[in-house]
């Protein structure tokens, strides 16, 4: 059954809130999304698989912990790229497939336009990195792609979501978590979210 994980952390309502602002300007919008996918990956990432090991102190010996998954990130292009250096800093060895998806204006589908995975999967967990999860065709499109590479491990990270998005990827992908910050009102009907944040890509890269 899917988890909806929606972010009731302080940091996170108050960031996502400058985050919104039509006065944030470019290169504030790009650091608050660094961050806020910093406090979001921390969150998601509470059920990585750990394994017991010893470490050498000062003092003497602990026991302690390390992290046995491989976990791979995928953001969405070109949104999701926003978001990838805020999780690496609080997993610096994860590897980065990138997937290009834009969504056609009129019928709002997702058209692939990269797609460089390898053939074998090398990782075990997925971050599906994508900050707008409006009518969840580009979200289902990418969870589609790694299952199919053969990744059975899969989360969803973003900032904002419509009702829509949550629904359609909850239905077509039930197995994957999903971490967001907020989920808003509802689409428009150009499939903007409302209230939202505007374009998330125009808004990162000034465009
Ligand atoms: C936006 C956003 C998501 C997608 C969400 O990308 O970053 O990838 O739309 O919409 P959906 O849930 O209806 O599929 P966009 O297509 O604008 O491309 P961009 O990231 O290059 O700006």
């Amino acid at each position: 059954m899917t988890q909806v994980h929606i972010s009731q952390h302080p940091l996170v309502l108050h960031k996502l809130s400058v985050l919104r602002s039509v006065e944030t300007d470019h290169r504030s919008f790009r650091e608050l999304v660094r961050e806020l996918a910093l406090l979001l990956c921390y969150e998601a990432t509470q059920d990585l698989q750990l394994s017991q090991q010893q470490v050498t102190t000062p003092m003497g010996k602990a026991s302690g912990y390390k992290t046995d998954d491989t976990i791979g990130l995928v953001p969405i292009l070109r949104a999701g790229l926003g978001l990838v250096d805020g999780v690496m800093e609080l997993l610096p060895s994860v590897q980065v497939w990138h997937i290009g998806l834009y969504r056609d204006e009129k019928t709002l589908r997702p058209v692939e336009y990269y797609n460089k995975l390898p053939t074998e999967p090398t990782v075990n967990v997925c971050l599906v990195l994508d900050p707008m999860l409006a009518t969840g065709g580009s979200a289902v499109a990418t969870i589609d792609i790694l299952k199919n590479w053969g990744v059975q491990r899969i989360k969803y990270l973003g900032l904002i979501a419509a009702p829509e998005g949550v629904e359609r990827l909850t239905t077509a992908h039930p197995d994957v978590s999903i971490h967001i910050a907020a989920v808003d009102e509802r689409l428009n009907d150009i499939g903007f979210i409302v209230p939202g944040l505007g374009d998330a890509g125009d808004r990162q890269f000034g465009t």
